[in-house]
């Protein structure tokens, strides 16, 4: 039950469509929006005993049902330069900025690390969680720490990078520390000089061709190529790629290459390969086709969309059918790369 003589604005019954990129219209039985760590503080105090959900900016969660609880969304704002070196800057980012507009504000001042990470949706404080990655750059080669409340006893605690646990699209905080903490805020180290170019994916080096490769032409073609193969979530609801890319044993590896020599995939550690599921997906047909209300991109086999009133159950029926065909014919299970609720 919600304390009566809170003095904090929590709503009831509040539509979560324009709060999810996928545009899932699903209802919260608490929303709340935090402004500050001492507002998260109290909010948290005051409703110990309910389920807490995070919302971030939505753009990595499919909405199956109801949700019940308090839902709070984090708006915490700030950007700060904490040290100042020859050659890198460390820099503080609150969880609620934007992660683009925090992209676009280290290029123009020249700091570099995170180009490649350009126009990837969603805030900061989610970024640590699935340690979010693009065009061979990922959060944890810059991360230096975050910061965290615990939801049960408020209790603050600072992570390094190593106790983040990263790894491809996961951490300690989609793991062995699911709904146990809040991240507030990150630290990361960006580089004033020296910069170190990561143009070697795809074609990012095509992108820029004769200009000059610097943080602004690197932005602008990471930019160029994320919007032709991804949709934009104003203009038709998604979550970027809906699976994670499949990491299998070489000798299984192998085995399928003589099958599907066309299979599209490379090698991560020894012994490992890392599978396109986009190929996969787009071997089996489903690119550009749909279900009822939801699709699978035609640009890019990996993107659910929305394509008008979808439902969290539409998706996933999908989803569905799409993890279980891949496993019958190349014996792969596919792992959602988004959080289904
Ligand atoms: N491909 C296909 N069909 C398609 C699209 C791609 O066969 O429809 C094959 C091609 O062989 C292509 C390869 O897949 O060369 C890789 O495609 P792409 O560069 O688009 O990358 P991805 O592996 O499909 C991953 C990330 C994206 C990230 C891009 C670029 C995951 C789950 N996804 O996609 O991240 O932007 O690389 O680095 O790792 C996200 O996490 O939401 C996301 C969009």
């Amino acid at each position: 039950m919600l304390n009566r003589n809170s003095y904090l604005d929590i709503r009831s019954n509040y539509s979560l469509e324009k709060s999810n990129t996928f545009g899932l219209d699903v209802t919260s039985e608490s929303f709340y929006i935090v402004k500050s760590l001492n507002d998260l503080r109290n909010v948290l105090s005051e409703n110990k005993t309910r389920k807490i959900t995070v919302l971030g900016g939505g753009s990595n969660i499919i909405f199956t049902k109801f949700l019940d609880g308090l839902c709070l969304k984090i708006d915490l704002k700030g950007i700060d330069i904490i040290e100042e070196h020859k050659n890198n800057v460390i820099i503080n980012v609150m969880a609620g900025e934007n992660w683009h507009d925090f992209v676009k504000w280290t290029v123009n001042n020249g700091f570099g690390g995170i180009e490649n990470l350009s126009l990837i949706p969603g805030l900061v404080g989610a970024a640590p969680i699935q340690n979010i990655g693009a065009y061979g750059v990922e959060l944890k080669d810059v991360f230096i720490s975050c910061k965290t409340i615990n939801i049960k006893d408020q209790t603050e605690k600072e992570f390094d990078e190593k106790n983040c646990l990263f790894g491809y699209r996961t951490s300690r905080f989609k793991n062995i520390d699911k709904n146990i903490y809040i991240i507030t805020s990150i630290k990361i180290r960006l580089t004033k000089e020296k910069h170190k170019y990561n143009i070697s994916y795809g074609s990012i080096k095509e992108e820029i061709g004769n200009r000059e490769i610097n943080l602004k032409s690197i932005s602008k073609a990471v930019i160029k190529i994320r919007k032709s193969k991804l949709p934009d979530t104003n203009l038709l609801g998604n979550c970027g790629s809906f699976f994670k890319n499949p990491v299998i044993h070489e000798s299984k590896y192998f085995e399928l290459k003589k099958k599907f020599p066309s299979i599209s995939a490379f090698k991560v550690e020894k012994n490992q390969y890392k599978v396109s599921a986009a190929w996969l997906i787009e071997f089996l047909k489903y690119k550009g086709k749909s279900i009822g209300n939801v699709g699978v991109y035609k640009n890019q086999a990996l993107v659910l969309i929305n394509l008008g009133g979808a439902t969290g159950k539409e998706v996933l029926s999908l989803a569905n059918k799409i993890t279980y065909e891949v496993y019958s014919t190349f014996k792969i299970n596919l792992q959602p790369e988004v959080e289904i609720l």
